[in-house]
């Protein structure tokens, strides 16, 4: 998928790896559309981004999704691809994790991906075709105490995005994944509930979100089922 006037749709773009990678996909001549909660963000760097679209979107609500998804077809005809990006950590030893913070970190990182390729599917069938790329995280290949919970949701999610891969290889949708390691964002600031884990385990430096956004427009463009960002000395090395 060539990236020069495609339609994309970027979630979590009010911060980290999605405003990264907006920049770098508009740099490539993308349109993009970019969803978050914080209205003031998204419509700040869509006013820096040439033809951007902001669309304030909270994804734990599906009617929103489904919204998001129409206004991106109604402005522009078309999607061409879906950045599932946004997410949150819950970072407590499982003893400790409560099921009202479990249950919002699974609408978030697992029901708000799901529904939003449900919801780019029939668009993209009619168009012959897409792409979907999905964050996932290193988390979720590893056995990391602390992280058990946020770790299960990216777990969730690497197994929906096989399987999606797989169903929608006929339509010409090519479902792709992503995997940052410790990444410089506001991530660990905004954490549903614990704090940052890692220690000695932890990488020595944690990438930026230009590297991962890199990635992002890397795989949209070849198609690879995933790319795995691990780090020399830390995380997934
Ligand atoms: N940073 C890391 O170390 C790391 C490592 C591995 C994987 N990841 C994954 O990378 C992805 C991007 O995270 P990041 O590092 O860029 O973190 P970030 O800077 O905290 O960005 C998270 C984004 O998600 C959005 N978001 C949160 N709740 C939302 C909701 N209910 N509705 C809509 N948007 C929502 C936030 O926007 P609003 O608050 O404005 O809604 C923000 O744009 C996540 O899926 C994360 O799990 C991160």
């Amino acid at each position: 998928m060539e990236l020069d006037r495609a339609v994309v749709i970027i979630t979590g773009a009010s911060s980290g790896i999605g405003a990264a990678t907006a920049r770098l996909a508009a740099g490539r001549g993308a349109t993009v559309v970019l969803a978050a909660r914080r209205a003031e963000r998204i419509e700040g760097l869509a006013d820096e981004l040439s033809g951007a679209l902001a669309v304030p979107t909270d994804l734990r609500d599906p009617a929103q999704i489904v919204r998001l998804v129409d206004t991106t077809l109604d402005r522009f005809g078309r999607v061409d691809v879906l950045v599932n990006n946004a997410g949150q950590g819950l970072h407590l030893p499982l003893e400790q994790v409560r099921l009202d913070d479990l249950a919002a970190i699974t609408e978030l990182n697992v029901y708000a991906p799901l529904l939003a390729m449900q919801a780019v599917i029939p668009p993209m069938r009619r168009q012959g075709g897409g792409a979907i790329v999905n964050v996932s995280s290193m988390t979720s290949r590893m056995v990391l105490p602390g992280a058990g919970a946020y770790s299960a949701t990216k777990a969730a999610l690497t197994m929906l995005s096989q399987v999606a891969r797989r169903e929608l290889a006929q339509d010409g949708i090519v479902v792709s994944l992503v995997y940052p390691s410790v990444t410089a964002t506001e991530f660990h600031a905004s954490l549903r509930a614990g704090a940052r884990v890692g220690g000695d385990a932890g990488p020595v430096q944690p990438q930026s979100p230009e590297r991962v956004a890199q990635a992002i427009i890397e795989v949209i463009r070849s198609g690879e089922e995933e790319v795995l960002l691990g780090q020399e000395g830390g995380w997934g090395r």
